[in-house]
Order: C-alpha cells, then sequence, then structure tokens
C-alpha cells in the first residue's frame, strides 16, 4: 500500500506504515472487530448510512458495547480531508481494543480505524470458481461483517489461482450462498434470485439496493433457496459488492455463460443512475 495513504486511529491521523494499533489488540490477537467497506466515486463515500448501520448490527451480533458513529464520521471527514480519491473503497472498522491473548474479553474501550485506498474500477465482467468449501448458514457469526475473514483470504486466494474474480461457497445444506466479498444472482426464466439470509450470506448493501432499485423498476426479484448446481444452468449469473455494483460473470469454472444478458445490463443501468442520483440513498 501507498505510504501516502490516510490513516486514521481514535482520532488521530497516523503514519500508515507506523504502529499505530496495540499488539494486543483484540482484533489482531482473535479477529474481534467489525469493519464496513464503502465505495468512494469522485471523492464522496457511498451510501454511507446503510453502512454505518450494518456496523452497527455486526458490533451487536459480536456483543460489542454500542458503537460512537461521531467518532467514525470525524475519522470520515479526516482521511478523505486531501485530494478527491476518483474510484476506491473507504474501509472503517471498529475493534474490541485491548484484550486477552485469548477469546475472552477485558472491559477495553473500543479502537476506531478509518483506512481510504483508491484502486482501479472493476473489469466489464469476471469468472466465477465454485469453492469445496462450505459457508456455515447456522454459525454464531452468520450475517455479521467481522475482521476474522481469513476464509475469505484464502478462498479468493484460489479464486485468483483459476483466473476467477471471485469464489462462490455453498452452505451446509449445498445451497448458493455467497462470494467471499461479494453476493451472488442468477437470472432463470427472466425470474432474478438470489440467495435469502437463511441460506447464510452477509447481507451486501449492494444487494439491497440493487433488489429495492430493481423491483421498483418492475424487474421480478426474489429471495429463495437455490441448490448450488443452479450456477450450472441459470441464463445470467452476477455478483454485487460495493467496489463492484452490479457485476456480470461470464463463465462459471467450465462453462461459458451467453455473452447476451439483457436483464443484468438492465440492472446495471438501473443501479449506476440510481446510485448517480444519490450518494446516500
Ligand atoms: C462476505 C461478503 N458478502 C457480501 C459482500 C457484499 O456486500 P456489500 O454490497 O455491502 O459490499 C461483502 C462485502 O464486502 C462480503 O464481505
Amino acid at each position: 500500500m501507498s505510504t501516502t495513504t490516510r490513516v486514521w486511529v481514535n482520532g488521530d491521523l497516523v503514519d500508515p506504515t507506523g504502529p499505530a494499533v496495540s499488539a494486543l489488540d483484540h482484533s489482531v490477537t482473535v479477529g474481534d472487530g467489525v469493519f464496513e467497506t464503502a465505495k468512494i466515486a469522485a471523492g464522496q463515500p457511498f451510501a454511507l448510512t446503510r453502512h454505518h448501520r450494518r456496523l452497527e448490527r455486526s458490533a451487536a451480533g459480536l456483543g460489542l458495547p454500542p458503537l460512537d458513529l461521531a467518532i467514525v464520521d470525524k475519522g470520515v471527514a479526516a482521511v478523505l480531508d486531501g485530494p478527491a480519491i476518483g474510484f476506491g473503497r473507504l474501509r472503517y472498522s471498529v475493534t474490541g481494543g485491548i484484550g486477552p491473548l485469548g477469546s475472552d474479553r477485558h472491559d477495553a474501550s473500543l479502537t476506531y480505524i478509518v483506512v481510504p485506498a483508491p484502486q482501479a474500477l472493476p473489469p466489464v465482467s469476471g469468472k466465477l470458481t465454485v469453492l469445496p468449501w462450505t459457508r456455515n448458514e447456522r454459525s454464531d457469526g452468520v450475517g455479521l461483517k467481522t475482521t476474522s475473514y481469513a476464509e475469505n483470504v484464502v478462498a479468493l486466494a484460489r479464486a485468483k489461482e483459476q483466473g476467477a474474480i471471485e469464489a462462490v461457497f455453498g452452505n451446509t445444506r449445498g445451497e448458493l450462498c455467497e462470494c467471499t466479498g461479494s453476493n451472488v444472482f442468477v437470472v432463470v426464466d427472466g425470474v432474478v434470485l438470489t440467495p435469502p439470509a437463511e441460506s447464510g450470506p452477509l447481507l451486501g448493501i449492494t444487494r439491497e439496493l440493487t433488489i429495492e432499485w430493481g423491483r421498483a423498476a418492475g424487474i421480478e426479484i426474489r429471495e429463495a433457496a437455490l441448490p448450488l448446481e443452479v450456477l450450472g444452468s441459470a441464463d445470467e449469473v452476477f455478483i454485487t459488492s460495493s467496489t463492484k455494483d452490479v457485476l456480470p460473470i461470464h463463465a462459471v469454472d467450465d462453462r461459458t455463460l451467453p455473452s447476451d444478458r439483457p436483464v443484468t445490463t438492465e440492472l446495471q443501468h438501473i443501479f449506476r443512475s440510481n446510485a448517480e442520483r444519490d450518494c446516500d440513498p
């Protein structure tokens, strides 16, 4: 990462490569923290109110004390007060703070971290690879965006090895679940389908907006438990995430999908025009 990146920790801009978080911070030792990644477009963070709400839900799910979002907002203002980032991500985390080396907690004050980073625009489409590992839809962390992301790190590395942009998990029941950092949608006979919360995905902000805006435009979109095998027969497949918006999938492992994807293309347009109209929908 470039050393010019602004890094803000607990009230101060700090040296991006210097020490700023304790070696005893519970997110360092056991991944005890929550985070958000919001898109930055033309210098503006996107959908921050929805990201803040999800951060609060994730923290409550981990049993962390109530967050002070005004602190996060100060950090966001501090890191974005500089040359505008044309396209990138705003990552903010709140961790359990100084803790014991094991999984129990001290009554510590939380650590707040905010970091923006420019990044390349996503490609026009990508390949998806199906993982041999499962997401546990009954785990205590299901639906929470926590800093325990090692499974996703391993899975995304596998995707990259296979020339894929993302890797998709099934759950323990063999249902389609989600990708390492994206939600997954399929189009079957003109109907858009995506796994429901019960199948175990993180409920993405982009997923939520795609459903809301797509339905408002008259597209039939349903949340439905789907067999993982649907990826072998769906007419169209796309993924959604904060930095990818609606991204078409052109291949799932060895299966090449038709390049004509009318529903995905329409949803891409709907998403883009709504997002351009309102940066905090
Ligand atoms: C596991 C996982 N699923 C889905 C998503 C997509 O969520 P969002 O649209 O809020 O970026 C993410 C975001 O990074 C994620 O980490």
